[in-house]
């Protein structure tokens, strides 16, 4: 396809390196640069694939550090590429130390670091805090011998009586949560697979090691880490019985609340803990926090703003696509004082694509998610292909499932398999991941939806990203502003201003299948003005102001505009 000069001129525009001020610290104003950062999360099993094993690896990421500069991505997030037998796809680290060779070398990561450092993009790795592999060396340790070293760095315990667990915990992929061990007779807990098993974070020994692990990498240049299921860490030292639910869960086990198990208070000791040697390496701690409601979230800041500086809102991911809903939510979590987090998508969940579209018009939607969720005050995680609209590829036997959990739980938990398939590079088969056979397949859409096709086209989803990515990094209100709310009892279109001192911008989203008309009146917000100066909108053809008094929406379009005092 031939580019029209105009379009061409913003592809080039678009694909030049920005100067982001993310790169410093701390800007004039006080904000510490992840509060200016988008970050990315990458999978590395699927993100790109260097040496034709069908597996995505550093180097494979390594190749790619252009395109996220050019999408306007400052941070990665790269989910454990850490030694491991790969049950739980990397969350069961053997070596917390060290670079599984399905993804390269230390040397390959020391590379990576580097290059990314010169492009302005930092590092977060994952850290697996709860549980270890079952074939780490301290595990292997800890089951040799009831007096073994490390014995007490695991929850080791009698059973009530012969093939009795301990008590009635569940884990989460299905099972009792403890493992008779007959090499020494007793049972070990895992709130996850039976190759996981949880580390005992009372033990003060443990609690050193694990900060050391931190520093080990702080020293290699990482920017920060993401904290993974650090709700999980304390147990009930006397174990109590969870209260059993009515019901059975996917599995098959009796559904149970968490009790005793789950979110304990000690938690927080160890937040904080993480945080003072984060503090000292100018680093970030993003945290997995799946909270029931806003509430929930706030202690996750810590009492003094010393606990995690990015806990995910993760409820966001649960949102009906609606305008009340989204409008609601933003409300709590803006009134709440801390600095939000806002995620659509992520390894575990079923892709933004498929979530929010209704099936018919999930390309447009998906623009409306992206124009939300990057507008908004507060620092947003991106899924590596949601900018390009990918969409899940579920498996349809059992026999393709790769996720251990889909196995268990299949047909009724098909695992995740389908959301962590292989990054869209071009319509090359395979997608351009790799010239060997992909770990997963990729969906049929990745013809149309992948970067190569996208960034051909000035409206596509990927684009579209780009454009609000570029908005995000240079104007002042989207950086800075204050969220104001508008037109508050809307039922299809949600309005918001990022308001900074004389400047703002106007986002409005229609949310809604049918074309609608809104007006606004910004006089109370200080704005006399009856037009915005476009800087984006889905609609076709593109204006170049915005009438305030009568702006004229189709279904699921975008319009966001700048005005002035
Ligand atoms: C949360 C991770 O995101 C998920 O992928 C993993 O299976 C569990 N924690 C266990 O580590």
């Amino acid at each position: 396809m031939l580019l029209k000069p105009r379009f061409l001129a913003l592809v080039i525009l678009l694909w030049f390196p920005l100067a982001y001020s993310q790169s410093k610290p701390v800007d004039a104003e006080g904000h510490q640069w992840w509060q200016h950062a988008v970050f990315y999360e990458i999978y590395p099993r699927s993100y790109a694939d260097s040496n034709g094993d069908g597996i995505g690896d550093l180097n494979g990421i390594s190749s790619k550090l252009d395109y996220l500069k050019s999408l306007g991505v400052d941070a990665i997030w790269i989910t454990p590429c850490f030694p491991s037998p790969q049950v739980d796809f990397g969350y069961d680290v053997s070596d917390y130390e060290n670079i599984d060779p399905v993804y390269g070398t230390l040397a390959d990561f020391g590379s990576l670091e580097k290059n990314a450092k010169k492009r302005g993009i930092r590092i977060i790795l994952d850290f697996v805090i709860n549980h270890t592999s079952d074939q780490h060396k301290w595990f292997i340790n800890s089951r040799s011998s009831r007096t073994a070293d490390k014995r007490d760095w695991y929850i080791w315990r009698d059973g009530k009586g012969p093939e009795q667990p301990p008590n009635n915990w569940i884990s989460t992929f299905g099972g009792s949560a403890w493992t008779f061990d007959s090499k020494t007779g007793q049972y070990y807990y895992h709130y996850f697979y039976p190759q996981q098993p949880d580390l005992n974070w009372r033990n003060p020994a443990v609690h050193n090691a694990m900060m050391d692990v931190t520093r080990w990498w702080y020293k290699r240049g990482v920017a920060g880490f993401r904290l993974d299921a650090v709700d999980t860490l304390f147990e009930d030292p006397d174990l109590r019985d969870n209260p059993v639910l009515p019901g059975i869960n996917k599995y098959g086990d009796p559904k149970e609340e968490d009790k005793y198990n789950t979110k304990l208070p000690e938690v927080h000791d160890v937040l904080r803990d993480l945080r003072k040697v984060a503090d000292q390496n100018g680093a970030v701690l993003i945290g997995e926090t799946w909270t029931k409601d806003v509430a929930e979230l706030k202690p996750y800041y810590g009492e003094h703003s010393n606990e995690l500086q990015m806990p995910m809102d993760l409820m966001f991911t649960e949102l009906k696509f609606s305008a009340p809903i989204f409008r609601q939510h933003i409300a709590a979590v803006d009134a709440s004082g801390g600095w939000p987090v806002y995620v659509i998508s992520n390894h575990d969940i079923v892709r933004s694509y498929n979530r929010y579209g209704d099936g018919q018009h999930n390309d447009a939607m998906a623009k409306v998610m992206a124009s939300l969720y990057l507008t908004l005050r507060g620092t947003p995680i991106m899924y590596y292909g949601e900018e390009l609209g990918m969409e899940n590829n579920d498996p349809v036997r059992k026999e393709d499932v790769k996720d251990p959990k889909g196995r268990l739980g299949w047909p009724q938990d098909i695992g995740r398999d389908g959301e962590r398939t292989p990054m869209q590079w071009n319509d090359s088969p395979n997608a351009g991941f790799t010239p060997g056979l992909p770990w997963l397949p990729v969906p049929a859409s990745y013809k149309t939806h992948n970067v190569e096709t996208e960034l051909k086209d000035p409206s596509s989803i990927l684009n579209v990203y780009r454009r609000v990515l570029v908005l995000r990094h240079q104007n002042r209100a989207l950086l800075d502003g204050d969220y104001v709310a508008l037109n508050e009892n809307d039922a299809n279109v949600l309005s918001y201003l990022r308001r900074y001192k004389n400047e703002a911008v106007i986002v409005v989203l229609n949310m809604s299948a049918q074309p609608q008309e809104v007006t606004f009146d910004l006089a109370s917000q200080g704005f006399a003005t009856k037009t915005a100066r476009t800087l984006l909108t889905t609609m076709n053809p593109e204006s170049t102001e915005g009438s305030l008094s009568h702006m004229a929406l189709d279904p699921f379009s975008v319009y966001i505009g700048a005005i002035s005092k």
